[in-house]
């Protein structure tokens, strides 16, 4: 009975908001694309025969060290733990941080997209990557988890002078990311996946993130231990996925 009232009680969560409530129409792929939903197992077994050390991925695409943004930026991100800790509810966790710092820093793009904020840990990589690129500008889309009432902490660990590069698209990706990529004019040189982890919605938005992503342009996605979509993409395009393991977890690397 409990859970028939919390599906309902999401459900209306998802009617009473009109900015979020197309995101229905994926929770209904999702449930057409059940089998592919549970491939968890298979993609699992997948990472670990492909993965290779984080550096051996930075060392195919031309980087030779790993940078620290706590040590690059210490100020920083201190205020950022300072921050955290002001946050009465637990969201989602941290991607690779120190890879998205190290690649944004080394390649320098402008253009970077990413989907799935919430604490704003790889938001911050990224500005943080590209402090000294003046130009470079970061946008994030993102749906908090519903009912939750996370909206308001959002981000929250980004330093107030480090936003202006930033701008936040409340909205679910499926309508935030074409959004995100229109606002660059088309193309971007930098994207971060860490937003809807099912089949489904990697399998809408990658390829809205590929197509836009310039020649030579990184697309990373975290999490891709959770379904087959991310090894299923890269055969898609041809592309050889570079794969590390990051706390227990794998994360995916695609250069166009
Ligand atoms: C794992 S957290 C992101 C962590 C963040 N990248 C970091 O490194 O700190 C995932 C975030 O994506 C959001 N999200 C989940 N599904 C989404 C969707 N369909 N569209 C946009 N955001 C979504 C969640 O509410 C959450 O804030």
């Amino acid at each position: 009975m409990s859970a028939i009232i919390n599906k309902v009680e999401t459900l209306w969560w998802y009617l009473s908001r009109p900015s979020y409530s197309v995101q229905l129409i994926q929770l209904f792929r999702r449930f057409l694309n059940r089998e592919k939903e549970r491939t968890r197992s298979e993609a699992m077994r997948w990472c670990q025969q492909v993965a290779i050390p984080m550096e051996e991925v930075l060392y195919k695409l031309g980087i030779d060290k790993i940078e620290y943004p706590w040590e690059v930026y210490t100020d920083y991100w201190q205020e950022a733990e300072k921050r955290a800790k002001r946050v009465p509810m637990v969201m989602g966790g941290a991607g690779a941080v120190e890879f998205i710092f190290t690649i944004t820093r080394a390649l320098k793009p402008v253009r970077l997209v990413e989907t799935g904020v919430a604490y704003g840990w790889s938001t911050l990589a990224m500005l943080l990557g590209t402090l000294e690129t003046e130009s470079a500008r970061v946008i994030s889309t993102d749906m908090p988890y519903p009912k939750m009432g996370n909206e308001p902490y959002v981000g929250y660990v980004i330093p107030e002078d480090l936003r202006q590069r930033w701008l936040l698209i409340r909205k679910p990706d499926i309508l935030a990311v074409p959004k995100a990529i229109k606002h660059f004019g088309g193309t971007i040189d930098f994207a971060h996946y860490d937003s809807d982890k099912s089949y489904t919605g990697r399998m809408l938005t990658y390829p809205r993130l590929w197509q836009a992503l310039r020649k030579g342009g990184i697309f990373i996605s975290d999490d891709v231990q959770d379904n087959i979509a991310f090894k299923e993409f890269s055969h898609q395009i041809g592309v050889e996925p570079l794969v590390f393991e990051y706390k227990g977890k794998y994360v995916g690397v695609l250069k166009k």
